[in-house]
């Protein structure tokens, strides 16, 4: 059932955050159902700008639509992840995403502002909910000083100015995670401190973590075991997701360790079977391990067995 993103977060705010997930084709699709189920997790589905024009959006709308029906007990809401203007009417008006992010964090403050409050009147009057991003992501090279890197950083003050001018229901803050495989190259973590601030600032009100792929040791390893070539990559630890949880982040993107699963499981099975051209057999094995990978992630996010509870609240 495809709810709303606004009572996900409702249910999760300061106890778990939701999982929200990138997809961009049919395995995927099929792993991701499963493992949430398997989980019992309520969940949430990402699709890209990249993902919406990898065959055409209207092939991943059916595709979940399709999902909705194969798996009736899922509960769910569908996300635009980092729209920009156009995209977020396109989405919006077609009527089936339960929300949008809008990502004008590269513009100036007023601008992003603007920007995004023109998204938020044209959603709201749809009943969707607008998540938009202030602060700036993206990997800390080693050469960078610790003060340049800072000023990536939300700053919290302006968190709440933003929120007030903007009206936007949910917040995408910097607090030094970066997107893909190679994070933390500078040697910091998360910045706990910035969300604390941020979270005293705007009580209840939802943050959003991107970025938030562990990159695991052990799959980085079997992919470049199997012909890979990923050196130095790492992520965030997931035993910080209930932490930041607790923080008033109530959903948490990953999208890079899933195409790492995806990696692992062709490179493995295309050394081991040489002779092998079809493509079923790995696609089987991987929406298998798919689902196990969600299913894991939903437990360090605390989202695991909380899908009755969350239906309950979504059918009142
Ligand atoms: O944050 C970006 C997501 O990982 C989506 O990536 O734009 O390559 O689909 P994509
Ligand atoms: P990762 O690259 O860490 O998976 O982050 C995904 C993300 O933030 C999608 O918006
Ligand atoms: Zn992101």
């Amino acid at each position: 059932m495809i709810v709303s993103t606004k009572e996900l977060f409702k249910a999760a705010y300061g106890k778990f955050a939701i999982g929200a997930y990138n997809i961009n084709n049919l395995e995927q699709c099929m792993g991701l159902f499963k493992g949430n189920l398997d989980s019992q997790a309520p969940f949430i589905i990402q699709i890209s700008k990249g993902a919406r024009s990898y065959t055409h959006k209207t092939m991943l709308e059916g595709l979940i639509r399709s999902a909705d029906k194969v798996f009736p007990e899922a509960i769910f809401a569908v996300h635009l992840d980092h729209g920009d203007e156009e995209t977020c009417y396109d989405c919006i008006e077609s009527g089936f995403y339960s929300s949008v992010m809008i990502d004008a964090s590269h513009e100036d403050f007023d601008t992003n502002i603007a920007i995004t409050r023109r998204v938020v009147d044209a959603a709201h009057a749809k009943g969707i909910a607008v998540e938009a991003e202030l602060g700036q992501l993206g990997g800390v090279e080693e050469h960078v000083s610790v003060s340049e890197a800072d000023a990536k950083l939300t700053d919290p003050e302006q968190a709440r100015e933003f929120v007030e001018r903007s009206g936007c229901d949910s917040l995408a803050c910097a607090i030094g995670t970066s997107h893909g495989a190679f994070k933390f190259s500078g040697g910091q973590g998360l910045h706990f401190d910035v969300l604390e601030e941020i979270q005293k600032r705007l009580p209840g009100f939802p943050l959003v973590m991107h970025g938030s792929s562990s990159v695991p040791q052990e799959e980085v390893k079997r992919i470049n075991q199997a012909g890979g070539s990923l050196k130095g990559a790492k992520g965030v630890d997931a035993d910080q997701f209930k932490g930041a949880a607790r923080l008033g982040v109530t959903k948490i993107n990953i999208d890079t360790d899933g195409r790492l699963v995806w990696t692992r499981v062709h490179r493995e099975h295309f050394l081991e079977h040489p002779e092998n051209f079809d493509l079923r057999p790995p696609g089987k094995v991987f929406m298998q391990e798919y689902a196990n990978f969600i299913a894991d992630k939903n437990r360090k996010l605390g989202s695991a067995n909380t899908l009755e509870e969350v239906r309950k609240r979504c059918q009142k």
